[in-house]
């Protein structure tokens, strides 16, 4: 498997990442500790055995107790990779979460804080944040607009401070609208007229990509718990405004995004389709053209 990220441990290859994901536990001997640095790291675990967890490509997820963000959680950890799981609330993630996991560390953040903080959560040993968040809703009519425009665009200011060069979003098909002549299509409408939600995610999108960071946009249409029942129809920016996505196949796609050059420097909008053809993701990433 390729990974077309900053490579930090040079000697590290495709096969070390197959290899590390079938390593066995019977080799392992786990510390797990907490460690309090302000109030930001709160649990750490560590590997002390044969295999090294050091080796492991880590990943940054904000958003990582979420519907999607602890999928895509569940699924770096499957394939291999470390993962620092970015979350509000250490209860909450030890139980929507694998709490025992060794090459899972919980990270106490929250995206309006700042961008030192976050860069702080971060850390100097990340290969790349997927970002998952979204604001809940409540009260406050600014929470999109503080969550998901100021909030990704402090996570990507946190990864221009550690060097982080990988910057994956989930954002949403639509966020364009009123540019692709959906103006007056009910989703965007729905999803504006509280807190202006589409617009704070382009505004975010349009920071990344001004960032120099190498990014993957994947913007979603709605989202379904239920796994997935049709195959993944992938296009380019501005062309989708319908359909649904299992969030399994959006976690599938934000992970693979990290393997595949092919994904470089692109937004690509996603929902699935029943009678759509089953495609390898190099030839859906690549069959998507970046204007
Ligand atoms: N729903 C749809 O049909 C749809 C369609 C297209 C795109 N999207 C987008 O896809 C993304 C994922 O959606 P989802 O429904 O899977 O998400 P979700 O379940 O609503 O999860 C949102 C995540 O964001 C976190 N979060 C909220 N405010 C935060 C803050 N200030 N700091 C740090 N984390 C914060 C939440 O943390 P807590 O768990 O602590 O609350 C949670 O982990 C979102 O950006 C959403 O807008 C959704």
């Amino acid at each position: 498997m390729a990974f077309p990220l900053m490579v930090r441990n040079p000697t590290f290859h495709t096969h070390q990442v197959t290899a590390l994901s079938s390593f066995r536990a019977k080799s392992l001997s786990i510390l797990n500790f907490a460690k309090m640095e302000g109030s930001e790291i709160t649990q750490v675990a560590r590997k002390v055995g044969d295999d090294d967890l050091s080796l492991k490509k880590k990943i940054f997820v904000a958003g990582a107790t979420g519907s999607t963000g602890k999928r895509i959680v569940q699924q770096l950890l499957a394939k291999g990779f470390a993962v620092k799981a970015g979350v509000r609330d250490l209860d909450k993630a030890k139980t929507t979460l694998s709490s025992t996991n060794p090459s899972l560390q919980f990270v106490k953040v929250d995206v309006t804080d700042g961008s030192d903080k976050l860069a702080e959560a971060i850390g100097d040993d990340t290969e790349a944040v997927v970002c998952a968040t979204g604001f809940r809703p409540g009260w406050d009519l600014l929470a999109p607009w503080k969550v998901d425009n100021f909030g990704t665009v402090n996570l990507v200011e946190a990864c221009r401070k550690v060097n982080v060069n990988r910057f994956i979003l989930i954002s949403s098909i639509l966020v364009n609208g009123a540019a692709m002549g959906q103006l007056f299509n009910p989703a965007y409408i729905f999803l504006n007229v509280f807190g202006l939600t589409l617009v704070a995610k382009l505004q975010a999108e349009n920071h990344i990509r001004k960032s120099g960071i190498n990014y993957t946009i994947i913007r979603p249409g709605g989202l379904k718990n239920d796994p997935p029942t049709g195959n993944i129809v992938m296009e380019p920016e501005d062309t989708l405004y319908e359909g649904s996505i299992s969030r399994d196949q959006v976690a599938e796609v934000a992970v693979e995004s990290l393997a595949y050059p092919e994904s470089s420097y692109k937004v690509v909008e996603i929902v699935a389709r029943p009678d759509a053809p089953k495609r390898a993701y190099h030839d859906l990433f690549g069959s998507v053209v970046q204007r």
